[in-house]
């Protein structure tokens, strides 16, 4: 943790607790009453000023602080820290009214019109000198508020505008990367259909994003907008340090979000944050979670990290929103605690009447204080309190999953692929699930990640590689680690051409195999699969022609032409080994055979005989560990045997090693810091 999140950690007395706290909606007398109710909650932390602009700005240059003088006043005098938000995702209309150009062109090719929010293109200069100016108001007046613990910079960066200042921005950042036009008509392969450019003016944003679309130009497109986006978040973090530097200073990031790459992101934050709702109807979606839990504390290297938006219940933007069950809220958010998250944030605090967001729930919701939720919030605020010690700790892990925005990219948004119906997330969750099964933990890494911390490396479908990735992926197998890969993967180089000499190029040797062909199965082929020991599985969706070199086969095509022929690879490279899937296997199939390489590779397996309902994690600093066992089951009761017990920080009781388990019910237990379980 770097020291203005110490200082915050310090400041809210463990665990930051509360959330998005929007007065602007409220009369000043709702606003003491809110004040109490959170202190009756246990928050501790209100983001606030979010989307305030329109009420902070009423006109060009013409400022109204009144109101939130009197809530940061209050809110501090109530003992509440406030993460203070610019307010630059939403401009107000008279910008957007004065300056239709601001407005963002969508990828339809028309403007996104006002109405909704993030109605801005990123690029536009207009957008950034308004944005600069409101920022730079708010840190002088409030910089050295007493109250002031955080700056929240915007809110969710996301959009992707295909304007004129777009097109100028983009051949600015063009320039920078290839320096001049021949090597850009290289890296492009511009040649392909005649596009080769004489001019640098000639080069625009991807305008009318058709399917068929030069592919390296896409991929720079999709690289560009992330690092436009990110020159914003710059602009108006470098404005508030400018005024004061040791405040920490964030954004808040999503769920598998495609259009910012957030491993370039987070060194330029002091934690990272994370906004995200698990949908209730999907049985899965706390498995997701749980990824993206690792993804955040991987992102900045192991620091604890914030989840800065959750809900207490429903939300609004599904077709059917249901409510978060009596307990759900509690396991939810002890999940990303149990993951490293150093805050329980909401959005939002109290419920609004209007707007779109009417229906989605809050911790405070239309019913009032005399409601189920209301009282989850009131328990759930004890808890974090009492989770204070937990605060700072992290976890570690044996095993690493690249997840890479760039291959990402490549694989669903540049097209012309044997088949463009990938699914990047679904495939990185077929990898993660039976490790989050059997109780692993697992880190996630980028292409430039340092390797040497981990024993094993999934590499699920990383079509699009850089030099450099192959190179430390190569080195990691060369030492002595192991990879378990799957296909179509390391194809291509980073500028999307198809790497030399057969099949996978960045990866022949690694798998002891060349490809001759990528067969795209048609979509009722089934292929029967035998592993040596007699094991048999089926096989769908793809399959590599592939020829052994130094590999040798662990699964055999039973049937097809491709009969006899191998399905599933292992090879030995340097002290390492690689475990290759060539074609889609049935889930159980795939399961066993990647927790095989897994044992195989030493990894140790804690938790060894809790059933998967129950999540088991574990939090450590240099005195205690944290072992926290969830259980996500409603209806079962389930008894885990721990080899030495410690004090419930929930319960505040001491436990043995039995430890039993009600339905939706955790435990969170500290003890001495020790070897792993
Ligand atoms: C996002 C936003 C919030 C709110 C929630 C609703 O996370 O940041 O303002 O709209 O979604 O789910």
């Amino acid at each position: 943790m770097n020291s203005r999140m110490e200082a915050f950690t310090h400041r809210v007395g463990g665990l930051a607790y509360g959330g998005d706290y929007n007065p602007e909606q409220w009369d000043p007398a709702v606003w003491r009453e809110d004040v109490r109710l959170m202190r009756e909650a246990g928050v501790n932390t209100a983001t606030l000023g979010v989307f305030a602009w329109a009420s902070l700005e009423p006109e060009p240059g013409k400022y109204e602080f009144g109101w939130m003088d009197e809530v940061m006043d209050l809110l501090h005098a109530g003992g509440i820290s406030v993460n203070l938000a610019t307010p630059t995702a939403a401009p107000p209309v008279w910008l957007t009214h004065l300056h239709p150009e601001v407005f963002p062109i969508m990828a339809d090719g028309q403007p996104f019109g006002f109405g909704n929010r993030l109605q801005y293109d990123p690029s536009s200069p207009i957008y950034r000198e308004y944005a600069a100016g409101i920022t730079t108001k708010l840190a002088e007046r409030y910089s050295f508020h007493p109250a002031l613990a955080m700056w929240h910079i915007s809110n969710e960066y996301g959009p992707t505008a295909y304007n004129e200042a777009s097109s100028v921005n983009f051949r600015r950042w063009l320039q920078r990367k290839y320096g001049d036009l021949g090597s850009l008509n290289e890296a492009w392969t511009t040649r392909f259909w005649g596009q080769i450019y004489t001019d640098w003016e000639q080069i625009e944003v991807p305008n009318i994003p058709r399917t068929w679309m030069n592919p390296a130009r896409r991929l720079d497109f999709k690289r560009f907008t992330s690092d436009a986006l990110l020159e914003c978040y710059i602009a108006e973090r470098d404005i508030v340090r400018s005024f004061r530097d040791d405040v920490p200073v964030v954004t808040n990031f999503m769920r598998f979000y495609r259009n910012a790459d957030y491993w370039k992101w987070a060194p330029e934050e002091d934690a990272v944050a994370l906004d995200i709702y698990p949908n209730p109807l999907e049985s899965d979606s706390h498995v997701s979670a749980a990824f993206q839990y690792d993804l955040f504390r991987s992102l900045k290297g192991g620091q604890p990290w914030l989840l800065m938006e959750q809900s207490s219940s429903a939300v609004s933007q599904w077709k059917v929103n249901v409510v978060k069950e009596p307990g759900r809220m509690r396991l939810g958010s002890l999940q990303a605690v149990s993951r490293a998250a150093d805050s329980v944030l909401f959005f939002q605090w109290r419920a609004s009447r209007g707007g779109h967001e009417r229906f989605h729930s809050a911790m405070l919701p239309h019913s009032g204080a005399d409601s189920r939720t209301f009282r989850e919030i009131v328990d759930l605020g004890r808890e974090v309190k009492a989770l204070a010690p937990v605060a700072g700790s992290t976890a570690q892990a044996e095993i690493a999953i690249l997840f890479d925005w760039n291959g990402w990219w490549g694989l669903e948004e540049t097209f012309g692929l044997p088949r463009n119906d990938f699914s990047y997330v679904e495939s990185v969750m077929r990898n993660y699930t039976p490790l989050w099964k059997a109780h692993y933990p697992v880190d996630v890494v980028s292409t430039a990640s340092s390797l040497a911390p981990y024993k094993v490396l999934l590499i699920p479908n990383a079509y699009l590689i850089d030099d450099d990735g192959v190179a430390r992926i190569t080195e990691f197998v060369r030492a002595g680690g192991t990879v378990i890969m799957s296909f179509f993967s390391g194809v291509v180089d980073e500028f999307n051409r198809v790497r030399p000499d057969g099949y996978p190029g960045a990866f022949r040797e690694l798998i002891g195999a060349k490809i001759d062909e990528y067969w795209a199965a048609r979509p009722d082929e089934v292929f029967n699969v035998e592993f040596g020991d007699g094991r048999t599985a089926t096989a769908t969706w793809w399959r590599d022609d592939i020829h052994l070199e130094t590999g040798t086969a662990l699964a055999t095509y039973r049937d097809g032409i491709l009969k006899d022929r191998a399905a599933v690879v292992a090879n030995r490279y340097g002290s390492g080994r690689v475990v290759y899937f060539a074609t889609l296997l049935d889930e159980e199939s795939f399961d066993t055979t990647l927790l095989q390489a897994v044992e195989s590779a030493g990894a140790a397996k804690p938790f060894d005989g809790v059933p998967a309902h129950v999540e088991c994690a574990v939090r450590r600093n240099d005195d205690h560990e944290f072992v926290f066992l969830l259980n996500h089951d409603a209806e079962v009761s389930t008894t885990v045997t721990l080899s030495a017990g410690g004090t419930d920080l929930l319960s505040g009781r001491t436990v043995s090693g039995d430890i039993e388990l009600g339905p939706l019910d955790a435990v969170v237990i500290q003890r001495p810091a020790r070897p792993a379980e």
